[in-house]
């Protein structure tokens, strides 16, 4: 079993697709460790994205991030991070496969309705930034 951060993002929560994409979580075999309704500021936003602060996309990503309300989750599942990748597609829509949660809900290659962590590595990192270990189960 390894673990995975995820989030359900600003345009995912405005366009009512939380209840779907928790759904597809639990249906794709994941175990939901632990789970929070927030909204980031910006500056959380520039911290837990800070490896990407060189990209050119730096600061729109996290003001689109800190926008409006998300959905955080720690997962539980064999092979974590790289299944709900599988499952949440390419970045930019445009690419995703058919029936992943990109190419179902996203809007846009930024307003791209979720967000997988990419290494078990990062995931720790990811699941510490959100949830005190008291708050996993
Ligand atoms: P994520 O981290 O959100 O799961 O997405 P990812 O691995 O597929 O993509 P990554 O390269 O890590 O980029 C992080 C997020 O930044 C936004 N982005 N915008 N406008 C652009 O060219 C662009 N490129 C990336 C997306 O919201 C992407 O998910
Ligand atoms: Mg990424």
């Amino acid at each position: 079993m390894s673990r995975t951060f995820i989030m359900i993002k600003p345009d995912a929560v405005k366009n009512k697709h939380v209840g779907d994409i928790l759904a597809r979580i639990e249906k794709e075999g994941f175990r939901i460790l632990g789970l929070k309704f927030l909204r980031l500021t910006e500056l959380d936003a520039k911290q837990f994205y800070k490896v990407h602060s060189a990209r050119p996309f730096y600061n729109d990503l996290c003001k689109y991030m800190s926008s409006g309300n998300i959905v955080a989750a720690a997962l539980e599942r064999e092979n974590a991070f790289q299944h709900w990748r599988d499952v949440i597609g390419a970045t930019d829509p445009r690419e995703a496969k058919p029936g992943t949660i990109r190419a179902l809900y996203a809007e846009s290659k930024e307003a791209n309705s979720v967000h997988g962590s990419d290494s078990d590595e990062n995931a720790d990192f990811e699941i510490s930034f959100f949830f005190k270990g008291n708050e996993l189960f």
